[in-house]
């Protein structure tokens, strides 16, 4: 019995077996168990070597049952614990985030940047009034930019804005002086398309009107905004030019974003990136056109592409890419 038994421990595998087993050899009408019934039936000298030895091989198999128990347990549980382990290198793969797009994080960046100098920023409608886009601005009757062939016409008083500057009329018409704000958002002409050119472009304007605002408090703005944006190192240059709604008008250009200034291909050995904004101070007659008296209040604007700072932050070389809305392009931001 004693061998039977212990050899048979040896093929079980599992706990179901295992009491299966314990029942045939020590269970009430086990195989020992018998043995010890019969008890009765032995002799009196024969009965406690009999018992003994019974009692040992019971004890024997007991304790080889319980060592075996005791393994297939701890196994069981090992199995287990192996199966339900979670592997948290393992990518899901089935979340897609967005992405935010290149523009909006730039419009995003140079907004703060804005605020941080604090401005307000404020929004105004893509679909313009005649007057807001051109008269109140100064422009001339006969300004190119009127042109049929310049600007869309939705009819004779509507076009889509040209640019963000009938924000700074809205602005000073609805708050009056003093005032700081900036206003991103989309604007059109009619031009060609190609790798600079798109006729849907998207501009940054900006407006401080208060006593005593000067050229100076106009270039320090700016500047300390372009090192924000650019780098420390970035060197700025105001070159004179014309605004029917500025007087004195400039455009400004920036250090060339390869080189920093050293001079390259790209910027032609110049070491200058060319006309980043255009500004001025406001021009008196488009105060009092806004109802401001030009006598107390002076006051400085800027305007500038904000598709071409993204293309130069990004290093993105064709501006149709941010409007195709290509995901494997989208993707790489
Ligand atoms: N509106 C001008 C443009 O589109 C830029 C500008 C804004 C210039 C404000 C001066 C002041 O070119």
């Amino acid at each position: 019995i004693r061998r039977l038994a212990l050899e048979s421990t040896d093929a079980i595998s599992d706990l179901r077996e295992l009491e299966n087993l314990r029942i045939k050899f020590l269970g009430k009408k086990g195989e020992l168990t018998k043995v010890l019934r019969d008890m009765g039936k032995l002799s009196p000298d024969e009965r406690p070597i009999i018992g003994g030895i019974a009692n040992d091989i019971r004890k024997e198999i007991e304790e080889k049952i319980a060592t075996i128990k005791e393994t297939l347990v701890q196994e069981a549980k090992r199995a287990k614990l192996e199966k339900e382990k979670i592997d948290i290198t393992i990518s899901t793969n089935n979340e897609k985030l967005g992405h935010r797009h290149p523009l909006l994080s730039t419009i995003d960046e140079l907004e703060d940047l804005f605020m941080s100098m604090g401005f307000t920023v404020i929004s105004g409608p893509e679909i313009e009034t005649v007057a807001n886009n051109f008269d109140a601005l100064n422009s001339p009757e006969n300004h190119p930019s009127r042109d049929l062939s310049d600007t869309f016409y939705l009819n004779e008083d509507l076009v889509l804005r040209t640019h963000t500057s009938p924000v700074q009329i809205r602005a000073m018409k609805e708050m009056g002086a003093p005032l700081r704000i900036i206003s991103a958002g989309r604007t059109f002409r009619f031009d060609d398309v190609d790798d600079t050119h798109s006729p849907m472009f998207h501009q940054l304007e900006g407006l401080v009107v208060d006593e005593n605002v000067s050229m100076a408090n106009l270039i320090h703005t700016l500047d300390i905004f372009i090192k924000e944006l650019f780098g420390k190192d970035m060197k700025t240059r105001y070159r004179p030019h014309h605004f029917p709604f500025t007087e004195p008008s400039a455009e400004v250009d920036v250090s060339c974003f390869k080189c920093r200034g050293e001079g390259c291909q790209a910027c032609n050995y110049t070491g200058w990136s060319m006309e980043l904004l255009g500004c001025g101070m406001v021009h008196p007659q488009v105060l009092e056109n806004c109802g401001i008296d030009s006598e107390k209040y002076t006051g400085f604007a800027f305007g500038m592409g904000i598709d071409r700072i993204t293309m130069v932050k990004y290093g993105i070389n064709d501006i149709r890419l941010l409007f195709e809305n290509d995901n494997r392009f989208l993707e790489q931001f």
